[in-house]
């Protein structure tokens, strides 16, 4: 585990790989409490996962989304809704090339995949779905994370059985559950936290926060219909996080005035989705039925706004929208559909969404906190063209220190 995990966060890695094998070697010559102590207090379990992002030296951080891959069984399994013209010869493995020239062409800090990741019913064996889904990302060194859609137990494992599984993976930060929480409903909710540049006042503080939720399947009570929603103990573990790390932002070193913003990454779209149309948001909306949100509200949209922090949320869910939209100061985004083997539109190409923060230039010339977060698409053509550019947010003049 420790050697198949080396290569996300460089040669530092390596080092403890080989400080931990000094430490077992010694631990054969002495008594046996002592060193497992010793050996617990150097490594703790959890510290790979810990690890800390944080933003380059050019003061960026990037990410790209991959919404609904729905991968099955590789190059047996068919296309959906592609061109008769393109249909020849369209499996899953046109997924993975989409996905390896997205890595190449964005090089991104960060890869999170927004559910579906793969389509059950389809798979003849779900952890072997996973691994070759995944298989872009891993490859490409770059650190990864996965939550759940409404497809990805269908298969051969549970949803539980799906995240154990992708947090066993090489190169992910992705995990089970928050290791404070003991009881959460769900499978896959977390965060992360992106530090400051090395070297600047800001490289002790989260400067970006990530939550990632797991927005369910389906309803599991009788009188109420259609797809699953985000629990009351998820809003609690993400306000308590939100909480947690604003307080850590505004007091010291370097007390900011206000949190630092976060992003939210989940699968299917919240009720307020449906809050827009071609008059006010940046995209589109071709689903027939518009948004396939739960048909309840649970009111973790109500819970973004009083928390505060968080300034845009990702979903996927609906293949053909892939639109964003601001209300109540958060811009509410679609991905837009990924995988061949998703449903589509024929000639309306697959795309993915790109996501960067930019910090501010400080007066002595060193990076600070997050100035602005802007979003693009690329879609799957011959040039991967980029569409939609937009700011989703900047910091207002108010807030400045
Ligand atoms: C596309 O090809 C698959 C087999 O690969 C076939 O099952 C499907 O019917 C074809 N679809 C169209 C629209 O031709
Ligand atoms: C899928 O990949 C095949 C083989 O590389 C290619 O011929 C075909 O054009 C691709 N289809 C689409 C829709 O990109
Ligand atoms: C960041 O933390 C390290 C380790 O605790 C400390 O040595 C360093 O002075 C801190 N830097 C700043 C700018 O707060
Ligand atoms: C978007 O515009 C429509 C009218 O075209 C309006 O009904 C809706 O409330 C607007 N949404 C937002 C979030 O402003």
């Amino acid at each position: 585990m420790f050697s198949s995990k080396r290569n996300v966060f460089g040669s530092n890695r390596k080092m403890g790989l080989d400080f931990r094998g000094l430490v077992l070697m010694v631990s054969c010559f002495c008594l046996i409490p002592v060193c497992v102590l010793a050996t617990n207090r150097v490594y703790p379990p959890q510290q790979q996962q810990n690890q800390k992002l944080r933003f380059g030296q050019n003061g960026e951080f990037k990410i790209l989304q991959v919404a609904d891959m729905h991968y099955a069984d590789g190059k047996t399994t068919p296309c959906l809704d592609v061109l008769p013209s393109q249909n020849f010869s369209c499996s899953d493995l046109n997924t993975t090339v989409f996905l390896n020239r997205m890595i190449q062409a964005e090089k991104p800090n960060l890869i999170v995949f927004t559910g579906d990741n793969i389509f059950g019913f389809d798979s003849s064996d779900s952890a072997k779905s996973l691994d070759a889904a995944f298989a872009p990302a891993i490859t490409s060194n770059i650190p990864w994370v996965a939550v759940l859609g409404n497809h990805d137990q269908e298969g051969s494992l549970s949803r539980k059985g799906v995240m154990k599984h992708i947090v066993g993976m090489k190169n992910t930060l992705s995990k089970l559950n928050p290791q404070e929480v003991h009881i959460i409903d769900g499978f896959g909710n977390y965060n992360l936290e992106i530090g400051g540049v090395e070297g600047t006042d800001f490289v002790n503080k989260s400067v970006l926060n990530l939550y990632f939720l797991d927005s369910g399947d389906y309803s599991k009570v009788p009188t109420i219909f259609g797809y699953d929603w985000i629990k009351p103990s998820q809003q609690l573990w993400f306000q308590r996080t939100s909480a947690k790390l604003r307080k850590a932002y505004i007091s010291g070193p370097k007390p900011q005035k206000e949190a630092a913003p976060g992003l939210a990454y989940f699968h299917i779209p919240l009720p307020e989705y449906a809050s827009f149309d071609s008059s006010n948001f940046t995209g589109v909306k071709l689903e027939p039925d518009g948004i396939s949100s739960p048909s309840v509200n649970s009111g973790f949209f109500t819970t973004l706004v009083e928390a505060g922090d968080v300034k845009a949320v990702f979903t996927g869910h609906d293949h053909i929208n892939d639109f964003c939209g601001k209300l109540t100061g958060i811009q509410l985004c679609y991905g837009g559909g990924f995988g061949y083997h998703a449903y589509g539109k024929a000639g309306w190409p697959r795309r993915a969404r790109v996501v960067v923060a930019s910090l501010e230039k400080t007066e002595k010339g060193s990076w600070g906190d997050v100035k602005s977060i802007k979003t693009w698409k690329r879609v799957d053509d011959h040039h991967l063209t980029a569409i939609d550019g937009q700011v989703l947010w900047s910091k207002s003049f108010g807030n400045r220190s």
